[in-house]
């Protein structure tokens, strides 16, 4: 499906940042993200430990013709630094769903960098994957995690007992947030404002400018 809709070489612009698919020349990058002990802990066991295997988990990302998996690097518009990943992965073509996940390097934290690229994956997800339904869950003791899920307009559906193990072998408790495609921008309220309220007047603040 993804290889139909969109070919190796897709760019997202949100102005501050650039997704495109990731490229084995940013093995070093890549190498300096996974192993990050926040990354490592909060993502499943790496299989990336050396420059030659992040330059192979590169260009698993870059190969979408599977159809089952969308992967970007993110970088810095302005500077073209290397600034993290989100994929959009376990897509399910019958289903019309997937799943969403982020990880921002260090130094790049801390600035809305992670919302704005999952703001901006998801909002190229649901207008080129013909998606209904994108999930994104994260532990629950992972809260700039479930901060970004948030802002990102991915309401909590519920927790998921036990459900994942981690980089740490252990097994957690997790949140389940999605996102749908006919939610209201980031920001919106799900609901409508009551009426006459001054929401009613801002309902398009909050897209994030992405
Ligand atoms: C989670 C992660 C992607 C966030 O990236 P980021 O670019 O810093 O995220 P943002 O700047 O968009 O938003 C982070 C939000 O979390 C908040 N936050 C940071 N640390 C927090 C903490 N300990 N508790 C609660 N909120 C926290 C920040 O304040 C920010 O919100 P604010 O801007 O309103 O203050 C990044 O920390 C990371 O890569 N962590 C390791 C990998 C990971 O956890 N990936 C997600 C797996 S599900």
């Amino acid at each position: 499906m993804v290889a139909g809709r969109a070919r190796i070489g897709f760019v997202i612009e949100t102005g501050r940042l650039v997704l495109r698919p990731p490229r084995a020349e940013e093995a070093a990058d890549a190498l300096e993200l996974l192993g990050d002990p926040d990354v490592a802990r909060w993502n499943p066991a790496p299989s990336v430990v050396d420059l030659d295997s992040a330059a192979a988990w590169s260009r698993r990302g870059a190969d979408w013709s599977a159809g089952d998996h969308a992967t970007f690097s993110v970088l810095d518009a302005a500077t073209g630094a290397y600034l993290g990943v989100v994929s959009l992965h376990s897509i399910d073509p019958v289903q019309h769903d997937a799943e969403i996940g982020y990880r921002v390097t260090p130094r790049a934290r801390g600035r809305g960098v992670a919302t704005e690229a999952v703001t901006a994956a998801t909002a190229w997800a649901f207008a080129n994957l013909a998606l209904v339904r994108i999930e994104l869950a994260h532990a629950v003791d992972n809260p700039p995690s479930c901060a970004v899920a948030l802002r990102a307009g991915y309401p909590l559906e519920g927790v998921l007992r036990q459900s994942f193990v981690y980089g740490d072998g252990r097994r957690y408790d997790e949140h389940l947030h999605a996102r749908l495609a006919g939610d209201p921008p980031p920001g919106r309220p799900a609901a409508g404002p009551a009426p006459g309220s001054q929401a009613a007047g801002d309902a398009d603040v909050g897209a994030g400018g992405v």
